[in-house]
């Protein structure tokens, strides 16, 4: 029997089918206590689960470990579609990383995001403006859902009444990579190639519209000022843009909501907050500790034989890192599965590592921070009307698809 062998779970239905499964995604802590118990846990399709913090922060700066999916002994990549910069390895990753971050950060783009504080705030406050005389509200379809999608089209250029169509497509495309049990998953990837294909195709065109006649946004930057290095290939282009629509408003929902649901769980917390809204910053970190929206990376792959606490990886196989396991170890945080907003060692995996470690982070940080002061400040008495909410189907972007609230009004 080898190490790997004693890894395994041996229980019916492996640890990983059981994370997946719907009827845990409430409550899936326990399952991730259980994976931290075996380190390494080899499922029975011969993939590898790590949910330890110290090995997975080793892993996502470790170059034996790849995010591209053709180095799998049975690559799952579909053939000859565009794949963006989250699924290629250094060098190719950093060259369209590069590019990709000119228009939205340092050092080309420095003020980018903190420009946007003012106007996040507005688009927060109107919506919150909106729900003037209501008792009952939807957090996720009034507040939490559209804030995001607002942002991330004004950044990338993307007209706001197409939401419907790239909602869809990201529906489905998200839909494609989760593994959930009984599914067919070459019909899954069929259905999900043909949504990323239309939605890079839209992306392109409106990048394609505004050639030669520059505006002040990101798929504009893209064609019109793509630095000295040279920019994306058309096809490039759309993959970057697909991944950043999609990453840019299927994360940060869950943010804002885990957020506001743990809060209503944690009333002394909120009180604190009310009390000392400058512990904001502080507050958003714990909740990507508590409760990540990525709870986990599900596209690793060892290069070569690499050894993980004492159990061998193979080369080719899948490896699984469940960040939201190693965000509750508790040989990483002390006291990890109690909710402190005013936590200083909070080293969390809630936006990766290393190099494939979050784009995003800066505007997701502003724009929870941003919503959740809105929210505290206005909602007038706001009461969970279920808990456990409904979740959305995703074990990966975990979070409520419905957050009904009681409010007793709102604040001016
Ligand atoms: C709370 C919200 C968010 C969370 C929790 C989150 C989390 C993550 C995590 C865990 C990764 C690492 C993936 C990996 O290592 O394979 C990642 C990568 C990435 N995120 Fe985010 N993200 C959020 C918001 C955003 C936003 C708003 C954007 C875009 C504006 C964005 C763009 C990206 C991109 C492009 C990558 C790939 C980076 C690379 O491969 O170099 N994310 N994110």
């Amino acid at each position: 029997m080898t190490a790997a062998d004693t890894a395994s779970t041996g229980t019916p239905g492996t640890l990983y089918s059981r994370i997946t499964d719907y009827a845990n995604r409430p409550d899936p802590y326990p399952l991730y206590a259980e994976l931290r118990e075996h380190g390494v846990a080899r499922q029975d399709d011969g993939s590898y689960l790590v949910g330890t913090h110290r090995e997975i922060a080793a892993l996502l700066h470790d170059p034996r470990i790849s995010s591209d999916r053709r180095n799998r002994t049975v690559p799952d990549e579909v053939q000859g579609v565009p794949v963006a910069f989250i699924g290629r390895d250094d060098p190719e990753h950093e060259r369209l990383r590069a590019i990709a971050m000119r228009p939205f950060g340092p050092p080309h783009a420095p003020g980018r995001i903190d420009a946007m504080h003012d106007e996040i705030t507005a688009i927060a406050e109107e919506l919150i403006d909106g729900l003037r005389g209501r008792d009952r509200i939807d957090l996720v379809e009034d507040f939490a859902y559209p804030l995001p999608v607002t942002v991330i089209c004004r950044l990338l250029g993307v007209p706001r009444e197409d939401e419907p169509r790239f909602h869809t497509w990201s529906e489905t495309l998200i839909e494609g990579f989760d593994p959930t049990p009984g599914t067919d998953p070459a019909e899954r990837q069929r259905v999900a190639l043909q949504a990323r294909t239309e939605m890079g195709l839209y992306l392109g065109e409106l990048a394609e519209a505004r050639r030669g006649k520059p505006s002040d946004d990101m798929l504009s930057a893209f064609v019109n000022d793509p630095g000295p290095d040279g920019g994306f290939t058309p096809t490039e282009l759309m993959a970057t843009a697909v991944l950043l629509l999609i990453a840019g408003h299927e994360t940060t929902v869950n943010l804002i909501t885990n957020s506001a649901l743990t809060l209503l769980r944690h009333p002394d917390a909120l009180q604190l907050m009310r009390e000392r809204p400058e512990l904001m910053p502080g507050m958003v970190e714990e909740v990507l500790r508590y409760e990540p929206p990525v709870q986990l990376l599900p596209q690793r792959t060892a290069l070569t034989d690499v050894e993980v606490a004492g159990v061998t990886v193979p080369k080719g196989q899948p490896l699984i890192l469940v960040l939201a396991a190693g965000n509750r170890d508790p040989l990483r945080f002390r006291d990890p599965d109690r909710f402190d907003p005013t936590r200083q060692d909070n080293q969390h995996l809630g936006f990766g590592s290393g190099v494939h470690s979050c784009f995003g982070a800066p505007l997701a940080r502003i724009e929870g921070q941003i919503a959740l002061t809105a929210l505290i400040r206005r909602l007038d008495n706001p009461r969970l009307l279920q808990d456990p909410p409904v979740y959305r189907r995703s074990p990966i972007l975990r979070g409520p698809r419905h957050l009904p609230l009681g409010v007793s009004g709102i604040t001016d």
